[in-house]
């Protein structure tokens, strides 16, 4: 296996972030995982396909060096599937993983320093990526805006689009402890000199109010796109909510990028 070139723009210095690539023979890769980790796959996961066991066992392999590096008491820790099928990490740690396509990754940092993490990894879908799939993933607008603003095809934007609101969804997860969709939430911007993308949220969800937006990070690789989202203490709404809320750390870092609608020049 072959660490994933991620560029550090990705995540704040507190963020450990570990990114494999696995090769092109499922059951090598399996069995050089197992045989890192050979503690029993929780119940259920034994008996699956041996891709969703490549799958599981690379996200908690990530999960692990990800874990040393940021945590090295705990790095040998179990991460157990929760109820809604998110990591339950240990204690004092927040994180997120993801896997598609033979990669995988995994960030992972003390809850102290950061409020929340997302991670997604999907492959570019291509043109022939059907219309109904846009029509699931988008809200009213959405894409023609998108591509009016950064002269992207529809399929590569669709790819982030999706990949975007799954990070959001990893991320806001925890805090929001339900099941929520992909119009529930609204790309509204994607700068790509800068390899940022806005998020708004359409309706209520947990501690955030609708219209309340999130900026994220993405990395594009030769077969699939990253994206991540970092949720940093800070917010002062957040008082209100118990501070749970967090402010995203992309915005932090750049603080003239959050704007609501992308601007002329947005490439
Ligand atoms: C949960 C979901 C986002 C996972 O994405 P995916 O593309 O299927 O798979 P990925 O490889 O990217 O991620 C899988 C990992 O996500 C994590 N995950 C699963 N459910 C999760 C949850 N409720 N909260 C946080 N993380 C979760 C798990 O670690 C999982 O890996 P594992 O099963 O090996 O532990 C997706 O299946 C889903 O349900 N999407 C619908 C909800 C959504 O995205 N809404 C958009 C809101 S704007």
């Amino acid at each position: 296996m072959d660490r994933l070139p991620l560029a550090s723009s990705l995540f704040p210095p507190a963020v450990a972030v570990r990114a494999f690539r696995f090769g092109a023979d499922p059951a090598a890769a399996l069995a050089q995982l197992r045989a890192l980790d050979p503690r029993p796959l929780p119940d259920g996961l034994a008996r699956a396909v041996q891709q969703r066991r490549l799958d599981f066992c690379a996200g908690r392999y990530c999960a692990r060096e990800a874990l040393r590096a940021c945590a090295p008491a705990l790095a040998d820790s179990s991460i157990p599937i929760g109820a809604n099928r998110e990591p339950v990490w240990p204690a004092g740690i927040v994180g997120s993983i993801a896997h598609s396509c033979g990669h995988a990754v995994a960030a992972v940092a003390a809850a102290s320093g950061v409020r929340a993490i997302g991670v997604d990894i999907e492959p570019w879908l291509d043109e022939g990526a059907p219309a109904r799939l846009a029509a699931d993933l988008t809200v009213a607008g959405e894409l023609a805006v998108l591509a009016e603003a950064t002269g992207w095809p529809p399929s590569r934007l669709l790819t982030l689009l999706f990949s975007a609101k799954e990070t959001l969804f990893k991320c806001l997860f925890p805090q929001v402890q339900a099941y929520f969709g992909f119009q529930q939430a609204r790309i509204v911007g994607v700068w790509p000199e800068a390899g940022t993308f806005t998020a708004t949220i359409e309706t209520a969800l947990g501690p955030w109010a609708a219209g309340d937006s999130f900026v994220g990070r993405y990395q594009c690789l030769d077969a699939v796109v990253v994206t991540s989202l970092t949720l940093v203490p800070g917010d002062p709404e957040g008082a209100a909510a118990g501070n749970r809320k967090g402010r995203s750390w992309a915005a932090a870092a750049k603080p003239g990028i959050r704007r609501r609608r992308p601007g002329p020049s947005a490439g």
